[in-house]
């Protein structure tokens, strides 16, 4: 579905998105507190850059992952509508540098150090015949992934230049569909979880702790565990897997926020590792973040309500003192 712009009249919310399973949690939380919700679908369309956007506030949820749903160029297209708005001044949640950023670790790494946050060191190579130069260079073991990924692509740990050499010759290796693989340190964690901390609106919402012990691919939302158990997400989760703290604090918090702001960057689920020695390495940002039901029933704090809340809030404080938002009050 392409948006109709001239059907727009008054402001609303805009949902930028490719995979509707996981704005259905979002679709509730947007009722439930009477919200104008109107979701974009973005696959395959047209960007009439002759005309203006509609007005409201936007929030891109475009997935890295995209391409494993049949919406290969969906990324890019979004790239496309966000240039539009941000070039007529519309306000976006997580605009041009935050979908730069989703769609390439590469581009979070090179971010995330300028804050002083500490990364695994990592190598990447352009061309399969350029992986083990990258290897030796980070020594074994090493972790290989893709750069544009989500939900664990081409994730794999591999112990030596042997088992290296047998993977890349063999039909299970697949390239990172932007072509760049990265090759990265193997961080040990002493027990088999990672920390996953959530932000709404660039302030820290809650910090969930995944359990690692069945596999490298993680999703926390529920549609991934329906709907791609098999494949994508072996974490046809224990209903443990995902568990929210109770309280979180940690030295880097300032520091993520600070490049989250730097990045304008409102919505993310930043993910770090702490290997033997508590030194904690942050190795993947989402920027297009799902949060996991189970545990969040458990706990109570829902990540999609606060983003509706959130969004709700900055198309109130822009549109109504100008008097314009009659059906959002
Ligand atoms: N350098 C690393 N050391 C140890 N485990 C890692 C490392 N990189 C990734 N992993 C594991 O693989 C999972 C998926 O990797 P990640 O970088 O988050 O990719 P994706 O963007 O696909 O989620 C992580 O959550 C973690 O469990
Ligand atoms: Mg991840």
């Amino acid at each position: 579905m392409s948006l109709s712009v001239s059907d727009i009249t008054q402001p609303r919310i805009f949902v930028l998105h490719e995979n509707t399973p996981w704005v259905e949690p979002l679709r509730r939380e947007f009722s439930a507190i009477d919200a104008p919700l109107t979701e974009w679908f973005l696959d395959r369309g047209l960007v009439d850059l002759t005309s203006a956007p509609p007005e409201g506030i936007f929030y891109n949820r475009m997935s890295a992952s995209s391409h494993t749903r049949g919406h290969r160029y969906a990324p890019e297209y979004t790239a496309a509508v966000l240039a539009w708005l941000t070039k007529h001044g519309r306000t976006i949640v997580n605009g041009e540098r935050a979908l730069q950023l989703e769609i390439s670790k590469v581009a979070q790494y090179e971010s995330l150090v300028r804050f002083g946050i500490e990364t695994p060191a990592t190598i990447a190579a352009i061309g399969r015949e350029h992986i083990p130069r990258a290897a030796a260079g980070v020594g074994y073991p090493v972790i290989l992934k893709h750069n544009r990924a989500g939900k664990g692509l081409g994730v794999k740990l591999i112990y030596s230049e042997a088992a290296l050499m047998e993977h890349l010759a063999s039909d299970a290796f697949e390239d990172s569909i932007d072509g760049v693989m990265l090759v990265q340190r193997y961080i040990k964690a002493p027990e088999p979880f990672i920390t996953r901390v959530e932000f709404v609106g660039g302030q820290f919402l809650y910090a969930v702790r995944v359990d690692t012990s069945q596999g490298f691919e993680l999703c926390p939302a529920d549609a991934c565990t329906i709907e791609q158990a098999s494949e994508a997400c072996p974490a046809v989760a224990p209903s443990d897997k995902f568990r929210i703290l109770p309280r979180f604090d940690h030295p880097h918090l300032p520091a993520w926020q600070s490049f989250l702001a730097a990045n304008a960057i409102g919505v993310a689920g930043i993910e770090f590792i702490e290997d033997a020695q508590g030194r904690p390495y942050t190795y993947d940002v989402n920027t297009n973040t799902n949060y996991n039901p189970d545990a969040e029933a458990k706990d109570g704090r829902r990540g999609m309500q606060a983003i509706a809340l959130h969004l709700k809030r900055l198309l109130l404080d822009q549109y109504a003192s100008a008097n314009r938002l009659a059906s959002a009050a």
